[in-house]
């Protein structure tokens, strides 16, 4: 994922608070089927969770982010990490495959990503990922956005994601000239293991440079009350994210 302002990821955090990404990263690990002896591409490697289980299925791999942070805690399991965003990837024709998880929605210029993605992959390569698609933690962006218009802010402008159509995005990947094999777009609720508040904590800092760092403390409470109805399950106590997935298979011809 790319770096956020105004602080880089806290990779201690993100590893205790989004343990479930790299854990709901296995059904987009099984669509790339690495091979051993392949050369595969990390994009937004954050801090190597599934980077370390493409090595261990064999593969070369190299894994980039845009977070200086987290390619420290990459490199710190002796994983081969460089820092380098999804829309300046400098590669031509090295890589079978690039693989993404959970990241491409911190890339707001899809155009450049997609088309660095193109030319860092050899003639046959696949380009397989999965992310944030339209409709994406609506719920909770609601409740975020809400809670900073109490405030008189017009949050608006702050969303750092891009959560595409799956025609937006596919429409992308044809013009550089990718074939698409496959596209899926599909609800997936996820039990995020922990509390609402450490998930903002964790991803919401562009909303919290809007405030002053006393008042983030009420604001995440807030964001918490306006959003409990829809997004705690009071039954199990466990809190749950409105995600939505973009999950394809794209080939360079
Ligand atoms: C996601 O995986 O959908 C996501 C994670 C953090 C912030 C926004 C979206």
């Amino acid at each position: 994922m790319t770096a956020r302002s105004p602080r880089d990821w806290n990779p201690e955090a993100y590893a205790r608070d989004a343990a479930y990404v790299p854990v709901l990263g296995h059904d987009v690990l099984r669509l790339v089927a690495p091979r051993a002896g392949e050369h595969i591409l990390d994009l937004g490697c954050g801090d190597g969770a599934l980077t370390a289980e493409l090595v261990a299925a064999g593969a070369k791999v190299t894994g980039v982010d845009a977070s200086p942070a987290q390619v420290a805690a990459a490199r710190a399991r002796g994983l081969d990490a460089r820092e380098m965003a999804g829309d300046t990837l400098t590669f031509t024709g090295e890589f079978d495959a690039v693989f993404s998880n959970a990241a491409l929605h911190w890339m707001r210029r899809p155009d450049a990503v997609v088309s660095r993605v193109f030319r860092a992959l050899r003639p046959g390569g696949r380009f397989v990922a999965e992310f944030g698609g339209a409709g994406n933690i609506a719920r909770l962006l609601k409740g975020i956005l809400a809670a900073l218009a109490a405030r008189g802010i017009d949050g608006a402008p702050l969303v750092p994601w891009f959560f595409p159509t799956p025609e937006d995005y596919f429409a992308r990947l044809t013009t550089v000239g990718f074939e698409v094999h496959s596209m899926e777009h599909f609800p997936r609720p996820t039990d995020i293991g922990g509390d609402i508040e450490d998930w903002l904590n964790v991803f919401g800092a562009a909303f919290d440079s809007a405030l002053p760092e006393s008042e983030i403390p009420a604001f995440h409470a807030d964001v918490a009350r306006r959003v409990r109805g829809d997004l705690f399950d009071a039954a199990r106590g466990t809190w749950w994210v409105d995600h939505v997935r973009l999950r394809f298979h794209a080939v360079r011809p």
